[in-house]
């Protein structure tokens, strides 16, 4: 079971978290998510989060005070955390079966968790959206996949006070993440599609560990075309290989697709994949797919 904590100024942008893979899991017991509003550890009569930055400059810089205590609270599961509701599944996935649940397969974990050097494994995970974060990415998804309990702090792109996350080290292990070379108004978005990345590899909610053992970044690579019924449509034909019936020949054409495919749309990302004779061949142009 994963739990998701999630503090932000738009609770409404986490809707989404009920809907399709994510609404299924909260359905099945796998995932509970709990969505906060900042707001609630406001003081002050105008209920502010945030305030200019000292030095000057434009925007605003979410206040530590306010931060501070709901933290605590999403830590320790206590005050506003304890008394939420968990989100509920969306109706229209109550109890009917999605296309992608496959039986009878064994469900098993990714191995090793991201616990990094004087970390305490027990404490829960923080997770701080920015801009300014480390790339998320499919390796991230694959170790968070097998948490307990996962938070997101959602700040304006501005920033929250420096302090907050340095604090929140007692409490959490916390890593700041972008989730791309783009500004986004506020951490939601990006709290969205880290939470769906994650929460697709935990065992059980995508069916089986199988479903991804074949997608983009798990082997290095991106994937290759897919093609289904029916076998020839407006003029364009399904590669002849596929019909071979012979599975190391589709086997080895699945991987040079996903080879060519890498080196035309993320040639960088050759440089991390281990490449055999018949790869090479392939990417020097001296074999044919
Ligand atoms: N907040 C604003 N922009 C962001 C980004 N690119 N990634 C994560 N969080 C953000």
């Amino acid at each position: 079971m994963l739990r998701l904590d999630v503090v932000t100024i738009f609770p409404e942008y986490l809707d989404p978290l009920r809907h399709a893979l994510l609404g299924k899991a909260i359905e099945k017991g796998i995932l509970e998510v709990g969505v906060h509003d900042l707001r609630q550890w406001a003081t002050g009569v105008h209920q502010a989060v945030d305030d200019s930055p000292y030095g000057g400059g434009p925007g605003m810089v979410m206040l530590p005070e306010v931060w501070g205590p709901a933290l605590d609270d999403v830590a320790a599961h206590t005050g506003p955390v304890a008394a939420a509701a968990a989100l509920e599944t969306a109706e229209a996935h109550r109890n009917v079966p999605r296309h992608d649940e496959v039986e009878g397969i064994e469900e098993q974990a990714y191995l090793g968790r991201d616990v990094r050097e004087g970390e305490d494994p027990a404490l829960p995970l923080l997770i701080v959206p920015t801009p300014a974060g480390k790339p998320f990415d499919q390796e991230d998804a694959r170790a968070w996949s097998n948490e307990e309990h996962i938070a997101f702090a959602c700040g304006r792109y501005e920033g929250i006070d420096d302090r907050v996350t340095q604090d929140a080290k007692n409490r959490y292990r916390v890593r700041e993440v972008s989730i791309g070379d783009y500004v986004l108004i506020g951490g939601e978005v990006a709290v969205l599609v880290i939470a769906e990345a994650v929460v697709r590899l935990i065992p059980g909610v995508l069916g089986n560990r199988r479903s991804h053992e074949d997608d983009s970044f798990s082997d290095g690579l991106l994937e290759g075309p897919s093609y289904t019924k029916p076998r020839s449509w407006r003029g364009l034909d399904v590669p002849e290989v596929l019909f071979s019936g012979n599975h190391a020949k589709v086997d080895r054409w699945r991987r040079d697709q996903a080879l060519l495919k890498t080196q035309q749309v993320r040639p960088e990302l050759l440089e991390g994949v281990e490449l055999d004779k018949k790869d090479r061949e392939l990417l020097e142009g001296r074999r044919d797919a």
